[in-house]
Formats: structure tokens, sequence, C-alpha cells
């Protein structure tokens, strides 16, 4: 059994990010700045910004972590958003996600000037993805595009469900996938029959966060499943897919971890340097 084609968003984020540094390296424009806000003391998000600090600097990016508390009222954090559209040497704003209770994650994104929207969060950038316009859109479903470019994965007339109807994943994965030409259905907790609807579909994307959730009876032989789930779990991270007994139906799939996790800051630095292109 040679079992399926293994889709590496590790090694296509080395791609991205090495090429992004040499595009940086090349210019004699200043260097693009990512400015990244955190709000309170949320360990996992502590644990991505670092993430997100350290790959900037490798690339070539100036990273600016402005670090507020979780009493922070909404009218400074505002403020500090607003400073930041202002300065010019400063392409991209992003602020980390969660927040504390009482702080909109909507109300911030449409302070954030949609030119330095890198998560693709603005109203204005929703609106430009659905439309099928130029914009900056999110990051993770940006990388699971280009990991299915990357192995020669087709997109176009193909039946795709998204399970998991987010604003960071499940939507805009939605989305773009009609972009492309697939007939997606964005299925979620109410969706009935779930898996007789999964087991229809080419490609399968799941962005839950419960380890073990797709098991083979939600798999078409030969379809392509995408594992956006990472759950901390005392083994390790885990995926939404059981993924060895997954492997023995489907004919493509990300593995956890190494799979879709590294595509997520890739592609930040992506969107950061179109902004910096653009600014
Ligand atoms: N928290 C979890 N994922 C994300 C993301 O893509 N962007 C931001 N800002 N926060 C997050």
């Amino acid at each position: 059994m040679s079992g399926p084609l293994l889709l590496s968003g590790r090694k296509l984020a080395r791609e991205v990010r090495e090429s992004l540094a040499r595009e940086i390296s090349a210019s004699s424009r200043r260097p693009p700045g990512l400015a990244v806000i955190v709000v309170g003391n949320d360990p996992a998000s502590a644990v991505y910004v670092s993430m997100k600090e350290k790959a900037c600097a490798k690339a070539g990016i100036e990273s600016r972590i402005i670090r507020l508390p979780d009493t922070v009222s909404l009218e400074e954090l505002l403020n500090r958003i607003r400073r930041l559209n202002e300065d010019d040497s400063v392409d991209g704003i992003l602020c980390q996600l969660p927040l504390p209770p009482g702080i909109s994650p909507g109300v911030v994104a449409s302070a954030i000037l949609p030119r330095k929207d890198v998560d693709g969060f603005h109203p204005v950038n929703v609106g430009k993805l659905w439309r099928g316009e130029e914009g900056l859109f999110p990051c993770t479903p940006l990388g699971i595009i280009a990991l299915l470019d990357r192995y020669g994965i087709a997109m176009d007339g193909i039946d795709a469900v998204v399970v998991g109807r987010s604003n960071i994943v499940g939507k805009p994965m939605a989305a773009m996938l009609l972009r492309r030409n697939a007939t997606v259905t964005l299925a979620h907790s109410h969706t009935r029959d779930l898996a007789g609807l999964c087991s229809g579909a080419d490609l399968l994307v799941s962005a839950v966060g419960k380890p073990g959730f797709i098991t083979p009876d939600f798999v078409k032989e030969g379809a392509t499943v995408v594992d956006v789930g990472i759950t901390r779990t005392p083994d390790g991270l885990a995926g939404d897919v059981d993924f060895q007994s997954v492997s023995a139906v489907c004919g493509a799939i990300t593995p956890v971890p190494g799979g879709v996790g590294p595509l997520t800051i890739a592609f930040l630095l992506e969107n950061t340097v179109k902004a910096w292109r653009i600014g």
C-alpha cells in the first residue's frame, strides 16, 4: 500500500518564507513592518505571537508587539490602532484573538485600515473576497488554496464541503473555493447527516476543533482531506481527522502537525509583504 499523497504545509511554508526573505533583501526600500496587538494573557496567543515575531525576524520584516492589559478600554485600544494606521513604517496591523469579553472582534477589525488589514477581517476585505475582487484575505484559507495548487489538486467544478463556519477559517475558505469554481457546501454544528454530506465531497476541509471527529464514513474514496483542527491534548497536537483510518480511504491528506498549521504564519508574512508592495 502506497497510502495517500501527503500535503506538506511545512514544506510550502518554508518555500513561501524563503521567497519573501529573498524579495525583501533584494529591495532597496525600507523593510516591511508588522504591528501585532495582544490584549491580556491568553497562553495560546502568547505562543502564536512569539512564533510570528520569530518568523518576521527571519524574513526581514520588522515586527512590533504591542502588549495591552485585559483591563484596557475599547477607546484606548482603538486609539492605538488609529496611531498604527497613521504610521508610515507600519504596513500590516493585526489584533490577536481571542479578545477579552466586552471587546468586540468586529469593532476592532473595522478600526484597522483595510490596506493594512493583514488578517483580512475588515468588512471591506470580507466584501472584496466574496465579490471576487483584489484585497487582503485571511491567512489560513489562503495557505490552504496555495497548498492545493502546490500539489496540483484541481478545484474547478469539484464538490467541496467545508465543516465549520468561523469568520477566520470556514467562511473565507468557502469564498475562496467558490472563487476557484468549486461547488461549495458550508456545513456546521446544525447540519443534518453531516457524514452523509461529507462522504459525497471531492474535497473535505474540517475546521471543527474536535480530535478524531472525521472518521472514514465521512470520506469519499480518493477524496482530498484538509485538517484545520488543532487541539492541544496530553499527547500533543491533534487534528479533527482520524489520520490513520482516513488515510486508508482518501487520496490526499494534510498531516497534523506539519499540515495547515505552518501555513497561517507564512501567509501572514505574505499578506504583510503584499501590503508593503502596494504601500
Ligand atoms: N487567533 C487564532 N487565529 C488567529 C488569526 O488568524 N488571526 C488573529 N488575529 N488571531 C487569531
